[in-house]
């Protein structure tokens, strides 16, 4: 049986929430029959699309924060900052960390080492990460500390100096290498014709050197593209890197179309850092 009160017309599939649910509130309330219902429920609209997450983040304290569009780059130190971002999206960790060799780059980097060096990382524990270091710390640090790495991309860059080969690690990342496409390294066999997944690992990128348009302040900065293509590698739309450096982690992040959230403790890397990034956003919008 229907009631009378049951409405000629469907509200818009384009209405309001909140008035899709008067229009329930009265199917209830006037006792609509099955049928009613079914037709109403196949008219519905679709439920809203969850908006887009916005990075929230909540300091105690005041550090300096500086917005671009959804990111976020922030002077501080991680180890206080990692624990304070409430943040309504996941975020993997993409990280060139410092070094653990009691480095004195002179001013406002000087690197630990030894047990310091491990308690620094400790901090990286709760998150998915990917980091970035020589197979011999990797081997005396990280493994220790996070287990054997799930993935490893290596690269060996084109340089004179001594140790050359990197190695990126993945740990709890979704990493799949198929969305980059190479040319086959063995033209001359035939059963291979077309582009194939990255190899995991690579010789194309060089040193940042002292003459390098890329060059700034920061002593040991990473190749954009280098950054780029790891970043092709991870699925994750949000992408933290709590030892931002000059930024470069995120300026990749910027030019693939993610979110990022950059970490750095100095003063004049961070400022160096916006500066890139805005530099980049300025070109972009141009
Ligand atoms: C190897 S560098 C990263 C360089 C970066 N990939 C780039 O391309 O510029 C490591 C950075 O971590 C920063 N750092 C060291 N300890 C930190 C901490 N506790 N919190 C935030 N940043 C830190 C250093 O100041 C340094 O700039």
């Amino acid at each position: 049986m229907t009631n009378s009160a049951f409405p000629t017309t469907l509200p818009s599939p384009r209405c309001r929430p909140s008035k899709q649910k008067s229009w329930l509130n009265r199917a209830e309330k006037h006792r609509w029959s099955v049928n009613q219902l079914r037709h109403y429920m196949a008219h519905a609209p679709k439920p809203p699309e969850e908006p887009e997450p916005i990075i929230k983040y909540v300091s105690k304290r005041r550090e300096k924060v500086e917005r671009f569009g959804d990111s976020l780059m922030i002077h501080g130190d991680c180890r206080e900052i990692l624990p304070q971002l409430k943040l309504k999206c996941e975020f993997d960790i993409v990280s060139d960390p410092p070094y653990g060799q009691n480095f004195d780059y002179g001013g406002e980097y000087k690197d630990v080492g030894g047990e310091p060096y491990v308690e620094l990382l400790r901090c990286l524990l709760p998150y998915r990460r990917a980091l970035m270091h020589f197979p011999e710390e990797i081997h005396r640090c990280f493994v220790p500390l996070f287990g054997p790495a799930e993935e490893i991309y290596t690269v060996v860059y084109r340089s004179n100096t001594h140790r050359q080969t990197r190695q990126w690690c993945f740990w709890g990342v979704d990493v799949d290498f198929g969305r980059v496409r190479q040319p086959p390294q063995n033209f001359n066999d035939k059963r291979v014709y077309d582009l194939v997944r990255a190899y995991d690992w690579t010789d194309e990128f060089n040193v940042v050197k002292n003459v390098s348009k890329e060059k700034t302040v920061h002593p040991c900065p990473l190749p954009v593209a280098m950054m780029e293509r790891i970043l092709s590698f991870i699925c994750a739309k949000t992408i933290c890197d709590p030892f931002a450096g000059s930024g470069t982690t995120c300026l990749a992040a910027l030019n693939k179309g993610r979110r990022f959230i950059g970490i750095e403790q100095s003063a004049k890397f961070f400022d160096t850092a916006c500066e890139r990034l805005e530099r980049a956003m300025r070109a972009a919008a141009a």
